[in-house]
């Protein structure tokens, strides 16, 4: 079977350090809030050039935490992309905001600016650009609308560790940025975990008595606060894997490379990548108005693909009261009904990713 993802290669290769990384945690005798996790606070701010970096209990933690220190309120408007995982609309929700949907590119399916301008911006507070599969959002003409607004920029890197716009890190644009240590993600943990990074010590202590009950050094309640703690034994492991991580970002890059030079881009739509933009290739995802007849036949061959996102927020159950409809943002739609992601993952052989392609070639319509 040829997976979409499979965090069991990588655990067999490396099980002797994790193993011993593990035992090094329970020895310590400190399990939350300890040296592993401040060590890898310091290796993020560093990897993403910026004063700060918080870790929390995961990437929706993250946004939620970020929201509440930058003054969402319930009832404010935050706005973000329809075409996003669930959590970036649910922590929105979870402030008691109120997720304000824009449409996205054509090509690059990323925040649409031109279409943010025709919106109505009345009592939003943020913005929450997500750079989707990996790919930046243009930052440029977003933070120039942000500021001419005086809106928030909170970045969603979830998928985007390891990207850059303009030589500069995702990470190190928005007030606060947003980061997933999900399995699956380009730094994945081996459960949840999440973190923040900001140029801004207020913002930053904001976010660490949020995360710890809204304590400061004493255990008083300065402000609300919740538990959204990343754990000592998860941030062993990421400390880890940090140090795999350039060597794994480049076999993302060389996989990416040889699907970009191998697929068929007459009769597949291939990611595009905009000057000046690296991709980070979490998710590599091809169009096709054949997606299904696609997905099917490559499953028929034991080769598992996923959809990232089938269904735009807007047309899930959970976000009906919004008021949105079918049509409303058509871009996001259409591509919705076309995506198709093929596997892609450091451990993953040139074999099998040539067997990917050959599947594909022979499924696709002539
Ligand atoms: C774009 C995006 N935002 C937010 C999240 C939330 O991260 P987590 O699953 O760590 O809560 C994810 C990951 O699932 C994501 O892909």
């Amino acid at each position: 079977m040829i997976p979409l993802f499979d965090y069991q290669r990588q655990w067999r290769e490396r099980q002797s350090e994790i193993m011993d990384t593990i035992q090094r945690v329970l020895n310590s005798g400190q399990l939350i809030l300890g040296a592993e996790g401040r060590a890898f606070e310091g290796a993020m701010a560093n990897l993403i050039g910026m004063d700060h970096a918080v870790g929390v209990n995961s990437g929706t933690d993250a946004l939620v935490l970020a929201l509440r220190v930058l003054g969402v309120k319930p009832g404010d408007g935050v706005i973000t992309v329809p075409n996003t995982a669930v959590p970036t609309a649910a922590a929105i929700r979870l402030c008691g905001a109120r997720p304000v949907f824009v449409d996205v590119e054509p090509d690059t399916l990323l925040m649409d600016v031109e279409q943010l301008k025709k919106l109505n911006t009345q009592g939003c507070k943020a913005i929450i650009p997500v750079h989707l599969h990996g790919l930046m959002v243009d930052m440029d003409p977003l933070l120039a609308f942000a500021r001419a607004r005086g809106l928030a920029v909170i970045e969603d890197c979830a998928q985007a560790l390891g990207s850059f716009y303009k030589g500069r890190p995702a990470g190190s644009f928005g007030a606060i940025s947003c980061f997933s240590f999900y399995p699956t993600k380009n730094l994945g943990a081996y459960g949840d975990g999440g973190l923040c990074t900001t140029r801004d010590a207020g913002l930053a202590k904001a976010l660490r008595q949020q995360r710890m009950y809204g304590f400061d050094e004493t255990p008083i309640a300065q402000v609300d606060g919740l538990n959204s703690r990343l754990d000592e034994l998860q941030a062993g492991i990421l400390n880890l894997k940090l140090k795999y991580f350039d060597a794994d970002m480049q076999k993302r890059q060389s996989l990416a490379q040889r699907y970009l030079e191998k697929l068929d881009g007459r009769r597949l739509q291939l990611p595009t990548r905009p000057a000046g933009r690296t991709h980070s290739w979490h998710i590599f995802a091809v169009r096709s108005p054949f997606r299904q007849e696609l997905k099917e036949k490559l499953a028929a061959r034991d080769i598992i693909t996923g959809v990232h996102y089938a269904t735009p927020l807007h047309r899930m159950p959970a976000y009906q009261d919004l008021g949105y409809e079918a049509g409303d943002l058509p871009v996001a739609e259409k591509a919705a009904a076309e995506l198709l992601s093929l596997p892609l993952f450091p451990e993953f052989t040139h074999e099998e990713q040539d067997k990917v392609i050959d599947t594909l070639h022979e499924a696709l319509p002539r």
